[in-house]
């Protein structure tokens, strides 16, 4: 079997300590699919499967100092952001991506838990808005997101369309709306770019583990990019990796439990 490329990816992210979603949750996605996870910690939360009980957000320059270390000598191929809680912080995501211009961003704009606590200052919308979005060479939203960042309302794969082309229209290079918060048996994420949308759609797994679905599926694209696959390769890369990681989910904790990132290795 030949390697794929490495595929550096630096994620600039908040540390889940329950190591299902956030920094942990994408270190895991990187290196399952073969490639090389560098960190900017934004936040620290203090959290497990039931939720997220303390947030403590780092202050914008030392996140910023953790990007250009990583980016000034292991570089990047990639990067990922997902949690980023306040302007200062979006400022200086922005200005990490700026300083490794040319390298493709994917732009997940976490902004709730999945079990309720606000990760995002809405003060910090309209930055999310004009710093990040253009930025992205690819946009991960959910569907909650989606409506908040557009002002629309997405409950149906039409209104998955509308809004993605609205988010479209803010300059990023290509959207991928998330299906996972609509209802219906089978599940839909919808990938937009100015030539058209492909559909990637399978049933909708019944499960309470899927804590950290967005978090690997953004990072799974994010190394799918930086190893040189197309777009739409590393979303499709992607998509079933996130599916197999709920399917073999090992059932930890009394919420909304994590995923196995570790599927690939097949140890089980
Ligand atoms: N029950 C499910 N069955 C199959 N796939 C799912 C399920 N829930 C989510 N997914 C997939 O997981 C990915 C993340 O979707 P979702 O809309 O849940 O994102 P999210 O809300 O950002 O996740 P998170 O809460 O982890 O941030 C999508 O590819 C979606 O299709
Ligand atoms: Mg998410």
């Amino acid at each position: 079997m030949t390697r794929p490329p490495l595929g550096r990816v630096l994620i600039i992210a908040g540390s889940d300590s329950g190591g299902g979603a956030g920094i942990q949750g994408d270190i895991k996605t990187v290196a399952m699919l073969g490639g090389y996870a560098a960190t900017a910690v934004t936040a620290i939360t203090v959290q497990n499967s039931l939720g997220v009980s303390r947030v403590h957000g780092l202050p914008p320059d030392l996140i910023e100092a953790q990007g250009r270390a990583v980016l000034d000598d292991l570089g990047a191929d990639a990067l990922k952001t997902g949690m980023l809680g306040d302007v200062a912080t979006v400022e200086a995501a922005a200005r990490l991506l700026d300083h490794a211009a040319g390298v493709p961003a994917v732009v997940d704009p976490v902004m709730i838990a999945k079990g309720g606590a606000a990760l995002l200052d809405p003060m910090a919308l309209s930055a999310v808005r004009s710093l990040m979005i253009p930025r992205a060479s690819l946009l991960t939203p959910n569907a909650p997101e989606a409506a908040t960042l557009t002002g629309l309302p997405v409950e149906t794969l039409d209104d998955l369309r509308r809004a993605g082309a609205a988010l479209l229209d803010l300059g990023p290079g290509a959207v991928l709306m998330k299906g996972g918060h609509l209802a219906g048996d089978r599940l839909t994420d919808l990938l937009i770019t100015s030539a058209g949308e492909t559909l990637f759609e399978g049933a909708r797994l019944v499960s309470r583990h899927t804590h950290g679905t967005g978090c690997a599926l953004a990072s799974a694209c994010a190394t799918g990019l930086a190893q040189g696959l197309d777009l739409t390769g590393a979303v499709a890369r992607a998509w079933n990796y996130v599916h197999q990681a709920i399917l073999t989910a090992p059932g930890l904790g009394g919420g909304h439990g994590p995923l196995d990132h570790g599927w690939p290795l097949q140890r089980r």
